[in-house]
């Protein structure tokens, strides 16, 4: 059963989605894009962005706007945030989910190439991404973190993944805090995720689908921004019945 919204209920809503071509990313485009959306699409190389294009196929309508770009800098993503509201007029939503799993070594083997790829670029994304879309963001939109279960579970040859993520864990709280109720902030909090990367099928695992269908749910609604656990299937289908109740 498809977890997509089957009401065009964002549509006048301009989403944007750095990582939106990654696992994750790609149920978070569809469902925006569902719910009537246009979704912005930045993916660092051209080659990515054909590759998304023919998967999506016919999802793939001109509210989808697919652009190659590096917002992986300070500057680089203020360029990109300001594009976006240049040509479409504002950035209502943002939906974050950049970077994927590391593995490799305990860490006091790291190296600085490991620290930096696996640690600091990705933060770094994250800090440009917020700092540039939050003060232009409109009020009624909410922008949404997304990271893993390890962020409080070590699992031994990914701990820079832990840190990372655990980093983006309290970003959301000091974001919360300093932004009191002026503005919407969620943290996705995924179990293992069912996307089409995914060798094993466990049916209940919580697919990428459902994944984006919480985060337009969340979008859709007016409750203020929180922390959703995702662990499972059954999780995200009861917290996506609790947003739907708005
Ligand atoms: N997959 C899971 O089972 C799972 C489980 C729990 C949590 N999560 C979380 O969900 C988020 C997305 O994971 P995913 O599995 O969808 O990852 P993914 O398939 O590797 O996709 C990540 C996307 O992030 C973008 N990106 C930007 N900067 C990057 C960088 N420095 N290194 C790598 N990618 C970068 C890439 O887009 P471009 O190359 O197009 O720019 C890529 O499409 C992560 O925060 C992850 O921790 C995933």
């Amino acid at each position: 059963m498809s977890e997509t919204p089957s009401r065009r209920d964002l549509s006048d809503r301009h989403v944007l989605i750095p990582g939106g071509t990654g696992g994750v990313g790609e149920g978070a485009v569809r469902a925006y894009l569902a719910a009537g959306a246009d979704v912005v699409v930045p993916t660092r190389t051209q080659e990515r962005g054909d590759e998304f294009r023919a998967l999506l196929g016919a999802a793939a309508t001109e509210r989808l706007h697919l652009v190659v770009h590096d917002y992986t800098s300070f500057a680089g993503a203020e360029a990109l945030v300001a594009t976006a509201v240049d040509r479409l007029g504002s950035v209502d939503d943002v939906v974050a989910p950049i970077g994927g799993w590391w593995w490799g070594k305990p860490l006091w083997e790291i190296d600085e190439a490991d620290w930096q790829g696996a640690f600091v670029d990705l933060a770094t994304t994250h800090m440009a991404v917020v700092r540039a879309a939050l003060p232009r963001m409109t009020r009624q939109g909410a922008y949404t973190i997304v990271v893993g279960e390890s962020a409080h579970v070590p699992v031994p040859g990914s701990g820079l993944v832990s840190m990372e993520q655990t980093a983006l864990h309290m970003m959301h709280q000091v974001l919360t805090a300093e932004l009191a109720d002026a503005k919407r902030v969620f943290l996705l909090e995924l179990g293992p995720v069912r996307t089409r990367l995914t060798e094993a099928h466990d049916p209940q695992q919580v697919t990428a689908d459902q994944v984006g269908a919480v985060a337009a749910a969340a979008s859709a609604s007016t409750v203020a921004g929180q922390h959703l656990r995702l662990p499972d299937g059954r999780a995200a289908a009861e917290v996506l019945a609790r947003l739907r109740e708005d």
